[in-house]
């Protein structure tokens, strides 16, 4: 999606297996539109080639100070000066290390110091076995480093080439993209704790069987994506999906519309705005059987009764601190047809200051959407768009009417 489009970004290599990530980090990159000049150590040198780097990048890579391509003679100067950001992936213990000592006696440190620090971020992403990542000396380098005004992002646990399990795996490149996008976003909602449901919900007929529709939770999660890249603390409430949770963000995952309330109650007191995606069961069955209904053989179908379920969005909306102005609420409205006339109603009835309006039939399970926003004054659109592009808009939006 051209998410890093017009960016520059050094990729550093440190010595680590995990340079082999390195590789499809940099077609990853590139593919998000950004321009990337890689810089590798020594020792990086030992785990994958310049080659492999150079053919990926499509420039020519660095790898000493002395370095005399530069006519100048001052790569760790021009590299630096022209980034957008430096981002070391893999990034071994040592390398760690050398930075909190400012060590300056190969290009990659070098120019890690002779950075602008205040225009050009420097962003690390940790690499190593566990022992080595876990150890004191590791741990109280990544503070001083943090200290220093390093971004220091996470590590993966799982798997390690040594054949050990634990924490120190590098974040996949995916996982580092989306950790580059998120870092350039503006902090439009930093501050801000940030809940939204997503998904839809699930209500039991009996083990096997149950009622739910077809939401797919694409615009919720699009929403918890945009809201923490935004700078806020997001807490996602998800129904049934097979959805990937938004980095950083904290998911609980429920599955009826009893369990999604209880979820939304014991986290709004902490909450500041609330954003209710979620496509809720408006009823569920009122005497789920805890045993399967069998077919008894005669043809007689079973007749099920109803109970309304409860309207999360309406009762957070009549709650104290959203009556206080504490809690910003925004509900969604998914219609089949009079999307202004009904989500117009629905505001009202919710008592909302924002709705958020969208034809259901036409977006459920889609990767893009249109949107309504409708509030006291009037209402405008959000023309179509990738489901991604118009929760920043949304939370763009939002924040805007929370400052
Ligand atoms: N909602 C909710 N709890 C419910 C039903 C809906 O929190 N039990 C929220 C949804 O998350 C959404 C908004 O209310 O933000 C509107 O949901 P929608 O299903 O469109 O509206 P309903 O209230 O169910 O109205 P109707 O079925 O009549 O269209």
């Amino acid at each position: 999606m051209n998410e890093l489009a017009g960016k520059h970004i050094v990729l550093g290599l440190s010595g680590g297996v995990a340079c082999y990530k390195a590789a499809d980090l940099c077609r990853q990159l590139i593919k998000e539109g950004a321009t990337v000049q890689v810089v590798m150590t020594e020792a990086a040198e030992q785990f994958i080639t310049p080659v492999t780097m150079q053919a990926l990048s499509g420039r020519t890579v660095y790898g000493s100070q002395w370095d005399s391509r530069e006519p100048n003679n001052m790569p760790h100067i021009n590299l630096s000066r022209e980034a957008h950001a430096i981002l070391i992936a893999p990034c071994s213990a040592d390398f760690v290390a050398r930075l909190t000592q400012g060590r300056a006696d190969e290009l990659l440190s070098l120019l890690c110091l002779a950075r602008p620090a205040a225009s050009v971020p420097l962003l690390l992403a940790p690499a190593m076995n566990r022992e080595m990542w876990s150890h004191p000396a590791t741990q109280r380098n990544l503070q001083q480093v943090a200290r220093d005004g390093a971004v220091v992002l996470g590590v993966g646990n799982g798997d390690q080439a040594c054949g050990e399990t634990g924490d120190g795996r590098m974040l996949e490149p995916h996982e580092l993209v989306d950790e580059l996008v998120a870092f350039f976003a503006p902090k439009v909602l930093a501050g801000h704790k940030v809940l939204v449901t997503a998904g839809p919900t699930f209500e039991a007929i009996d083990p096997v069987r149950g009622i739910t529709n077809l939401s797919s939770g694409k615009m919720g999660f699009a929403v918890a994506r945009a809201a923490r890249e935004a700078g806020a603390e997001v807490t996602l409430v998800a129904g049934p999906v097979h959805l990937d949770t938004p980095r950083g963000a904290r998911r609980v995952d429920v599955k009826s519309a009893l369990e999604m309330a209880a979820a939304v109650e014991s986290y709004t007191p902490e909450a500041t705005v609330f954003i209710a995606t979620a496509a809720v069961a408006d009823w569920r069955p009122a005497a789920p059987s805890d045993q399967k209904i069998k077919k008894d053989g005669t043809g007689a179908t079973p007749s099920l009764a109803f109970v309304e379920n409860p309207d999360i969005l309406a009762t957070v909306a009549r709650s104290e601190r959203a009556l206080a102005g504490q809690l910003f609420c925004v509900g969604f409205a998914a219609e089949s047809h009079d999307l202004l006339a009904h989500a117009t109603a629905k505001r009202a009835r919710k008592a909302v200051p924002l709705l958020v309006g969208n034809i259901g039939p036409a977006t459920f399970g889609q990767d893009d959407n249109a949107l309504l926003l409708v509030d006291a004054e009037g209402h405008c659109e959000l023309p179509r768009a990738s489901k991604r592009v118009l929760a920043r808009q949304l939370i763009e939006d939002i924040a805007a009417r929370c400052r």
